[in-house]
């Protein structure tokens, strides 16, 4: 079995919709009990202002009824800045520039996992094994989270050109530097891959042995293939070098609201190729954006005619 020198207590081994304040279900966090109970003084006024704050910078609309997940996740960060209450955190996000990073990266949701919504790595083998266009074939992987998706683009890429070097080129951001850090660093829990079929684990990953037993690590030459950078979706531009034969934007577009959604397709739309296809999250619908994408069947989206040149 190969092995590889995989910390046991690498960034990249938490599982990915872990979050600071989780109990990984052995019971109801310190910081989720009712707001009697509760370590630090959070009023509505305090969650209204986060809403805003998230809303303002990440375009994450949060729901009324996420007010403990809020509670719960910005907590750490209290205790960390030796805040007493939200208001004073609040207060220092006015000021410490440094620590808004922490804040966005505390509210956003990370869940994913390899080959998540399999549907589209199919649809992508055949489009790979049919392309006919320019090479590199470049995809941009918009919400990359701990790195599973881009990884399984990766694998769907070697596998349709039956190669470790095929010609294709993965970009992958995501808003979240602490899950970019776990992405870039490759190694993840075993159980991350159990379902996956053992011929694709040998082929694709490292085995973790001794102290770094229970961990695997993404081969370098399949690693070779992704490169990482923070990018946010609210920006008006993308330091994305187009155009680009595919985008994944798969489980992000669900925290935007409709406005956020559309001035997100507005700015992928320049960025694909005439040919290209935009892959989304198998709960999203870009129906109120006809004029910029149409469907090209299960959650993929291709230019619509104005917009292809
Ligand atoms: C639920 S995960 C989806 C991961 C992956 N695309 C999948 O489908 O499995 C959503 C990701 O979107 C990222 N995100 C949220 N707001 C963002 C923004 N404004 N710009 C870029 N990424 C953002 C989060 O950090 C998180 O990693």
């Amino acid at each position: 079995m190969a092995s590889t020198t995989v910390r046991a207590d690498a960034p990249g081994v938490r599982g990915a919709e872990d979050k600071p304040g989780s109990t990984g279900g052995l019971g109801t966090p310190r910081s989720e009990r009712a707001q009697g109970e509760r370590e630090f003084k959070f009023t509505l006024a305090d969650f209204d202002k986060v809403r805003k704050l998230i809303y303002d910078h990440a375009g994450i609309s949060l729901a009324p009824a996420k007010q403990d997940m809020v509670y719960s996740r910005l907590a750490r960060r209290l205790r960390a800045c030796g805040d007493a209450t939200f208001a004073d955190y609040l207060k220092r996000l006015e000021h410490d520039r440094g620590e808004w990073e922490n804040f966005a990266n505390s509210l956003t949701t990370n869940l994913t996992s390899f080959f998540r919504e399999p549907h589209h790595f199919e649809v992508l083998a055949e489009e790979l094994k049919n392309h006919k266009g320019a090479r590199p074939i470049k995809i941009w992987c918009a919400a990359s989270s701990t790195g599973e998706e881009p990884y399984t683009l990766a694998i769907t890429a070697c596998e349709a050109f039956r190669t470790m070097d095929p010609p294709v080129r993965i970009m992958a951001s995501d808003i979240d530097t602490n899950v970019l850090r776990q992405a870039e660093e490759g190694v993840f829990r075993q159980d991350r891959i159990d379902r996956m079929d053992p011929e694709r684990v040998r082929r694709f990953f490292l085995k973790g042995s001794g102290a770094q037993g229970g961990y695997v690590k993404i081969r370098p030459e399949l690693a070779r293939l992704v490169s990482f950078r923070q990018v946010n979706l609210l920006d008006s531009s993308y330091p994305i070098q187009g155009p680009v034969d595919y985008i994944f934007c798969r489980n992000v577009m669900i925290y935007f609201d409709k406005p956020t959604q559309y001035a997100v397709l507005k700015r992928f739309a320049p960025l694909l190729k005439p040919d290209g296809l935009l892959f989304a999250g198998h709960s999203e619908s870009f129906l109120h954006a006809a004029d910029l994408f149409k469907s090209r069947g299960r959650t993929v989206y291709e230019l619509t005619n104005a917009t292809r040149r």
